[in-house]
């Protein structure tokens, strides 16, 4: 393979996006449009991938660790001055070097493999991918001479009347011989309505010097679709969200819903899951076989195994076992280890907790800095009370331990293995192993109170 380098334009502030968020760290279903781009392009195999970065350097080069090199465009003065950043890096360079806008997150590995043949093909200096759109306001429209040929690309802004009605649009893609790139860069001007550096003058330009341009269209508008607005970035998550949750069905998945379930770029669902409407499912979570999630659920970075149920519930940022079921209406919340067969029921909120198999929270309780073991009971609507206002404490309830109903336990505090917590208690000792404990006053009944008081109220 002869040598392949890839320059990711990532520079720009992103002025339409309206954020103090850099354009291309908005993230498309839960990756950012940069990360997007960078990942297809690590697919075809390269010699180098090269980001141009600017507004935002430092975060930008933070998501993009260990995937790109970084060469730093300190003004951006156009599209071609940010490809020229990479002279010293690239300029004396053999090969092909393909150059990706970094708000085309839609972009994929095949189209640009379908380019580069094309242009290996067509034996050219400068191949452009293209794609129709009717609705092609905003983008660089391509001019096409009365034979078919690429002439030159206009950008919207400098785009005559009969111009802007042209429905072929310069995706922002390109593949390049490097050497002529470079060549082409130095005579790029500013002079147009906004005195930028363009990229796509180079075409004009190496057209001109007599070499061979050429233009691949791809029948996929989407695929090319720019993102610079809030708009596009809406219309960028609803195709991607698509793709991912076909890719999911395709596996074995069953989605109730697709326009209606939202999972992030990065998760993994297991053969005959079943995801009910309204569900999001984010991050890196992964989630076993014969589960059933939502509907109406949110669950990040979760790590659920197989036979699972989680109804109307929200998880983030913990391990949940198998045949668990949780909900509806549960909140578990960062670092709950959840064993196999438990159940967390109805507004029950775990917090930092391990939950050991077979044990029960079912009603209204809350369980934090709690190591609860297994074949556990908690009765409806018990607190380990964790928090004194400034520091955390643990509770411990031992194994088959039963917690009546509305108990506090004031942490820290152990319950012992086998041992009763009476219902109503609030607990501030240890209770030892087998015992019964009960922490409440005592009832007291006052007979024929009432018609005591009626009398002496008359
Ligand atoms: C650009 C193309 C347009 C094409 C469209 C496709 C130019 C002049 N126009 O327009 O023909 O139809 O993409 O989406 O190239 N950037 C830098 N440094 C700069 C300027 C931009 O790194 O100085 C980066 C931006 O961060 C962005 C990319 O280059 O990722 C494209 O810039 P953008 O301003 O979005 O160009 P468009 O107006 O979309
Ligand atoms: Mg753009």
């Amino acid at each position: 393979m002869s040598n392949r380098f890839v320059i990711i334009l990532a520079a720009g502030q992103g002025t339409r996006m309206k954020s103090k968020l850099y354009k291309v760290l908005h993230p498309v279903c839960g990756k950012p449009m940069v990360e997007h781009v960078v990942d297809q392009m690590a697919h075809i195999g390269t010699t180098k991938i090269i980001t141009v970065v600017g507004h935002g350097a430092e975060k930008v080069k933070e998501h993009l660790q260990g995937k790109s090199d970084f060469v730093l465009q300190k003004e951006q003065l156009g599209t071609a001055h940010a490809v020229l950043q990479t002279k010293d890096l690239l300029e004396n360079e053999e090969g092909h070097t393909l150059v990706v806008c970094g708000d085309t997150p839609l972009v994929k590995s095949e189209t640009i493999q379908a380019l580069m043949k094309h242009h290996e093909k067509e034996k050219a200096v400068m191949t452009v991918l293209t794609a129709k759109t009717t609705q092609p306001t905003g983008y660089g429209r391509v001019i096409r001479n009365e034979k078919g040929y690429i002439e030159k690309i206009v950008e919207e802004k400098d785009a005559s009347a009969e111009e802007k009605l042209v429905q072929e649009i310069n995706a922002g893609t390109y593949c390049f011989d490097n050497k002529a790139l470079f060549m082409a860069l130095q005579k790029v001007s500013n002079n147009n309505a906004q005195g930028e550096y363009y990229l796509p003058d180079v075409l004009a330009i190496l057209k001109n010097e007599g070499l061979n341009v050429t233009a691949f269209m791809t029948d996929d508008f989407s695929e090319t679709l720019g993102v610079n607005d809030r708009v596009a970035l809406a219309k960028a998550e609803e195709i991607m969200r698509s793709r991912i949750n076909e890719y999911h069905m395709r596996n074995g998945v069953t989605i109730m819903d697709p326009k209606n379930t939202y999972i992030d770029m990065n998760v993994t669902i297991g053969q005959d899951t079943v995801i009910y409407p309204g569900t999001v499912i984010k991050g890196d979570t992964v989630i076993g076989v014969d589960c059933e999630i939502g509907p109406n659920s949110d669950i990040s970075n979760c790590h659920i195994g197989n036979k699972t149920i989680i109804r109307q519930s929200v998880a983030c940022d913990s391990q949940i076992g198998s045949s668990v079921q949780i909900g509806p209406f549960s909140h578990i919340r960062p670092e709950a280890y959840i064993s196999d067969e438990v159940r967390i029921g109805n507004f029950v909120e775990i917090k930092k907790s391990t939950i050991g198999a077979k044990s029960k929270v079912s009603h209204l309780s809350y369980m934090g800095d709690a190591e609860i073991g297994s074949n556990v009971n908690v009765g409806c609507g018990s607190i380990t009370v964790n928090y004194d206002g400034k520091n955390k404490f643990k509770t411990i309830i031992e194994d088959e331990a039963f917690i009546g109903c509305n108990s506090n336990l004031i942490a820290p505090v152990t319950v012992g293995k086998g041992a009763y917590v009476a219902a109503g208690s609030t607990i501030t000792d240890d209770v030892p192993i087998q015992s019964l404990s009960i922490a409440r006053a005592r009832q007291v009944n006052k007979e024929n109170y009432v018609e005591k008081l009626n009398k002496k109220r008359q």
